[in-house]
């Protein structure tokens, strides 16, 4: 079974994604790593994330770079959400997902566009949202727990750049497939919010 999990930054869909992962057996792919691994190699190149050349020169970027801590740091979500624009980046990191999503036995993947590009014929297609300020608040209390300095008005404000930038590029826009099932988590626990997952997931054929 393909379960694809889409929603904006911070609204949970990595976390449900984990735990539908571990709860069913299926194999996860953060899609967002594979960008943020280009925005990370495109600035380890002294290259130009709004450069179509210099992104898809950054995706030929070495598996080890998706271990780099760096990856989960802001800058380098911003970094991801520019090189993502271009199609190219979107056409050379396409078969590696799709191959994750059609393997044996089924999988589960948390993007921006699993459900409409990636794997259309997706079982489940989860799309998570929150409001701004509940996103802002989880990651600022996250990147407190990191140690990082961060402003919660900062946080907020990168947060709807971000997500505008998402929802208005051309080519797989943040959007809900027609057929996806939207889950709010802005007034969900963690543990709340893994419940409802699971619970679609079973609703929708998905068996431990
Ligand atoms: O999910 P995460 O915040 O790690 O993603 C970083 C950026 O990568 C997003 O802001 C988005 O621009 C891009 N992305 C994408 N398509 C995906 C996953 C991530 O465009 N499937």
């Amino acid at each position: 079974m393909i379960i694809a999990v889409d929603g904006p930054t911070a609204s949970g869909k990595g976390t449900i994604a984990k735990a539908l992962a571990a709860h069913f057996g299926l194999p996860h792919l953060d899609t967002g790593l594979l960008y943020r691994a280009v925005g990370r190699q495109c600035a380890l190149n002294s290259g130009n994330a709004d450069s179509p050349v210099d992104a898809l020169a950054a995706c030929a970027f070495p598996d080890s770079l998706l271990d780099d801590p760096e990856l989960r740091s802001e800058a380098t979500g911003g970094l991801a959400s520019r090189v993502s624009v271009h199609p190219e980046v979107r056409h050379a990191l396409y078969e590696r997902q799709r191959s994750f999503a059609t393997q044996p036995g089924g999988a589960v993947l948390d993007g921006r566009d699993i459900g409409t590009v990636i794997a259309p014929e997706a079982e489940l297609k989860l799309f998570v949202v929150a409001s701004v300020p509940a996103r802002a608040e989880r990651r600022f209390r996250e990147m407190q727990a990191a140690g990082r300095a961060v402003s919660l008005a900062d946080i907020a404000a990168d947060l709807e750049a971000r997500d505008a930038r998402d929802r208005s590029r051309a080519e797989a826009p943040l959007v809900a497939a027609p057929d996806a099932v939207l889950l709010d988590t802005s007034d969900l626990g963690r543990d709340e919010a893994i419940a409802a997952a699971i619970a679609l997931a079973e609703a929708a054929g998905a068996r431990p």
